[in-house]
């Protein structure tokens, strides 16, 4: 299990970074695999509810790679981390498989309840450096931030955003597969399946809201 997780994610990060060059260099010198390595350990010990020692293992690994993963976040497969320093990601995110963050990428929170108040990130997201992501919104599967954008509410599938507040841009071109840095280079998506993929994202949207609401109406009858 642990070998196959080493496996994938060492393949992914030589799929999506140029610079790397082989698969003892993304190893033994990459903190984002090392952030996602300690951030298992962690993420064990918070289940098993053993919370400070999983705050513990977490702040460790924060030491050691400038990376921040909450322990109780659900990270998907095949993560790829680039750069990492700087990247925070609290407490109820959820992020997809195939999901590329970059450095200083904030997936915060923008209330101080203590329900789920951080970013669920679909599969195939790209989030790229310094953007921040804030509150218990949904980023559809294959959408793109851009660098330093400032993203609040949800994003449907297949978009790419980007500025402050984050707009969308250039709503018919995306690329097919992964690109590095999220820089198209061929063909377009079906656009009747971009915009399947985007009614997909608002419905789940949808849902998490109503089972917020559900959860809140909940605490106020008890
Ligand atoms: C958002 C992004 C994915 C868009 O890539 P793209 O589809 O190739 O878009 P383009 O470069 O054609 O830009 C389209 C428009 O958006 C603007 N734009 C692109 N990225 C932007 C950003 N981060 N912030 C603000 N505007 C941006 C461009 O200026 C252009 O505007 P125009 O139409 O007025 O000329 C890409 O620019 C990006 O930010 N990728 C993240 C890369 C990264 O973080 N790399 C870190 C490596 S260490």
């Amino acid at each position: 299990m642990a070998f196959m997780f080493l496996r994938e994610s060492i393949r992914a990060y030589r799929e999506r970074d140029p610079a790397a060059r082989s698969s003892l260099e993304v190893f033994f010198c990459y903190p984002g695999l090392h952030a996602v390595l300690w951030h298992r350990a962690a993420h064990r010990l918070w289940q098993l509810g053993l919370r400070s020692s999983a705050r513990f293992v977490s702040n460790m690994g924060r030491w050691l790679t400038g990376i921040e993963i909450h322990p109780a976040v659900k990270l998907g497969r095949r993560l790829v981390i680039d750069h990492g320093m700087g990247l925070v990601i609290g407490e109820t995110a959820e992020v997809g498989d195939d999901v590329t963050l970059y450095h200083q990428v904030t997936l915060g929170g923008t209330s101080l309840s203590h329900g789920k108040r951080h970013p669920t990130v679909g599969d195939g997201v790209i989030i790229g450096a310094g953007a921040k992501v804030l509150g218990a919104i949904t980023i559809g599967a294959g959408a793109r931030i851009g660098a330093n954008a400032v993203v609040t509410q949800s994003v449907p599938a297949g978009l790419t955003m980007v500025g402050i507040p984050a707009r969308p841009i250039d709503r018919h071109r995306r690329a097919p597969a992964f690109d590095p840095y999220g820089t198209p280079c061929g063909e377009m998506i079906d656009p009747l399946v971009r915009d399947i993929e985007s009614l997909r994202a608002e419905l789940s949207d949808l849902e998490s809201r109503v089972s917020r609401m559900a959860v809140a109406r909940r605490e106020t009858a008890d």
